[in-house]
């Protein structure tokens, strides 16, 4: 195992009636006007913009409200955002949504640190220094953005998702109601449970490292999030269900706990994901159920040597009980399919609506910073043959 520094420094308020601590948890943070910010306007509707707003009020805390921040989050919404932080002198940025609005907000906390153009930011131009301090209601389980330090912003003509991440950008706390969530649509939800499940998954298929800790606790909450999503899609209203798809999205990536003692970054599936996304505006989610069981089965293809994690993660997360590692990893693959069609997912690119004439660009794109993954060099070739087993 490699050394390793953890530290997550946002605080959890979890459970019901937590909002009851936002006015307190702004003010302890240096809160004295905050920019409020959140989507489409679902959190009107659900009623969880009169929890947030009261408890405002209550606390004496003046705010200025940014609203309409999109799924898949555009760079106009954060330039925004900055704008109206600057001339509403607000101190505080306080996100209220799905991971679309917190990564919106983590930019804009960046950026209003920064006297240049947000882009600097994202390209990576200039770095993260002196961020704002933010704070998360989360109203939608998925992409740990509530406990982590990174934001995707969609930018240009060609949408290419651009990546944000610094130590600075943790919310300084996060309210975690389940409650909250009951409201999310089922295509979200089923999505954002995927998206729990590939960042589990992209953090534990690397090669061997020591990390018996991280690999078993990361095999626990893979199971978790099985087993409670169906709970979810049957009864939105089922709290524990949807307690433990909350949670499992916020220490899935929190301080990036189970990628910690193995050398690299992994996460090829994201990033050819993202591409899908940036194509169609596809829901994140749902891509990365589109192209996680290619992409299993391609690594194997391509790396023989990797197959005994495949297997490790076929007996250990599905309970397979075969002996041969190639027939047990191959089991685990078709399980996972299993279980991605159980949860509504589309069987294929086709089915999602991926136009056919558009693989090799997707390829392309996704290769545009180099060669992905660890267990297997992914370079467009390889990108490609994965897009066309996943149609
Ligand atoms: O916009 P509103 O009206 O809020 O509606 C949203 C949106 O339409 C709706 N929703 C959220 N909570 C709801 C609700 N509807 C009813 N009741 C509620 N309680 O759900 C829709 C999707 O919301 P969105 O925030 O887009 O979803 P998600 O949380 O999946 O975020 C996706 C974004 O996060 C990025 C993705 O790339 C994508 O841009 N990611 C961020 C990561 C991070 N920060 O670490 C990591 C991930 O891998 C991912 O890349
Ligand atoms: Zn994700």
């Amino acid at each position: 195992m490699e050394n390793f520094v953890f530290s997550i420094p946002t605080v959890a308020y979890f459970g019901k009636g937590q909002i009851e601590s936002l006015g307190s948890a702004i003010r302890r943070f240096g809160g004295s006007k905050v920019l409020l910010a959140y989507g489409g306007g679902s959190i009107k509707r659900n009623g969880v913009y009169d929890d947030v707003v009261k408890q405002l009020d209550a606390a004496g805390l003046p705010y200025a409200e940014l609203s309409g921040i999109q799924p898949n989050p555009r760079l106009k919404s954060v330039e925004e955002g900055v704008a109206l932080y600057r001339e509403s002198g607000c101190d505080f940025i306080l996100g209220v949504g799905g991971g679309s609005t917190l990564d919106a907000c983590k930019a804009i906390a960046a950026a209003a640190g920064y006297e240049g153009e947000v882009m600097d930011l994202l390209d990576g131009t200039a770095e993260v220094s002196g961020a704002a301090p933010l704070g998360t209601v989360l109203t939608m389980a998925g992409t740990g953005s509530e406990m982590d330090s990174g934001g995707v912003i969609t930018v240009g003509e060609d949408h290419k998702k651009h990546v944000i991440f610094h130590q600075e950008l943790y919310p300084k706390f996060s309210i975690l109601d389940p409650e909250y969530t009951f409201t999310v649509p089922q295509w979200h939800s089923m999505a954002g449970a995927v998206d729990i499940l590939s960042h589990l998954m992209e953090q534990y298929f690397t090669p061997d490292c020591g990390t018996e800790v991280q690999d078993r606790m990361n095999e626990g909450l893979m199971k978790a999030v099985i087993d409670n999503t169906p709970k979810v899609l049957e009864n939105p209203e089922d709290y524990d269900a949807r307690a433990n798809v909350m949670w499992a999205s916020s220490m899935a990536l929190a301080g990036f706990q189970f990628r910690l003692g193995k050398p690299m970054f992994p996460f090829p599936v994201h990033y050819i994901g993202h591409e899908l996304s940036s194509l169609n505006d596809m829901t994140h989610g749902v891509s990365l159920a589109l192209v996680t069981p290619a992409w299993m089965r391609h690594t194997m293809r391509k790396n023989p040597e990797s197959t005994p994690v495949f297997a490790q993660f076929a007996r250990n997360v599905f309970d397979v009980r075969e002996a041969d590692d190639a027939k047990a990893a191959e089991q685990g693959v078709v399980l996972l399919e299993r279980f991605f069609a159980s949860v509504k997912m589309p069987a294929n690119l086709r089915e999602a609506d991926v136009p056919e004439d558009k693989l090799e660009y997707l390829a392309e794109k996704a290769v545009e910073h180099g060669e992905l993954g660890i267990l297997a060099k992914l370079d467009r070739d390889d990108v490609l043959r994965i897009l066309k087993d996943a149609y």
